[in-house]
């Protein structure tokens, strides 16, 4: 078994400002700042699945037809339940919804069963906050979101690490 979730990876550029800012609302929220490696979009959280799945899994994505989008993330906010502090966008490009829900249907088609809530994309900066981030606007991280990752989230090491990732086609398919 192994902890696994589709995400979608920033670029070098975007990573690197992002940790900056992931520094920034650690310390206003008095929170730990994510790793710059560990710095991701989450699109569909699937838990422990075994071994045995994971070809299903890699049936879904190379399945998938996207074409790369530019994400440009102008806010950063927190959800004071998760203890999260983020960034985010304020308008969430019309590609990336598509994605996420294309992704999340074909999973549920083959048998898997990822989280429910409605998706509310966004990138996590700092967990274990103790204070709020007030929404608010950023000097804007933008950059082209060009592949579908599956990652595993390995606990005892810390880290997360891809297994396999789906390149968008330029032209609508792979
Ligand atoms: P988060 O960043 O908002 O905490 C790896 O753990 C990734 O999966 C993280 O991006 C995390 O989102 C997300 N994740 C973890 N548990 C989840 C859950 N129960 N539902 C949805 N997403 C989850």
């Amino acid at each position: 078994m192994a902890r696994l979730f589709f995400a979608l990876w920033p670029t070098a550029p975007a990573r690197a400002a992002l940790e900056r800012l992931a520094a920034d609302v650690a310390l206003v929220s008095g929170g730990k700042a994510v790793a710059a490696g560990k710095i991701h979009l989450t699109l569909a959280f699937l838990g422990e699945v075994d071994e045995a799945r994971r070809e299903a899994l890699r049936g879904v994505a190379a399945a998938l037809r996207a074409q790369p989008f530019v994400l440009r993330l102008d806010r950063v906010g927190s959800f004071r339940r998760a203890r999260v502090a983020w960034a985010g966008a304020s308008e969430a490009p019309a590609q990336l919804l598509a994605l996420q829900s294309s992704l999340e249907e074909a999973l549920r088609a083959e048998g898997f069963d990822p989280e429910e809530r409605a998706f509310h994309p966004h990138i996590t900066l700092a967990r274990k906050t103790r204070e709020r981030v007030p929404s608010a606007s950023i000097e804007a991280i933008e950059y082209a979101c060009d592949a579908l990752a599956l990652v595993v989230s390995d606990m005892a090491l810390g880290e997360y690490r891809t297994l396999e990732s789906w390149p968008f086609g330029r032209d609508g398919g792979r």
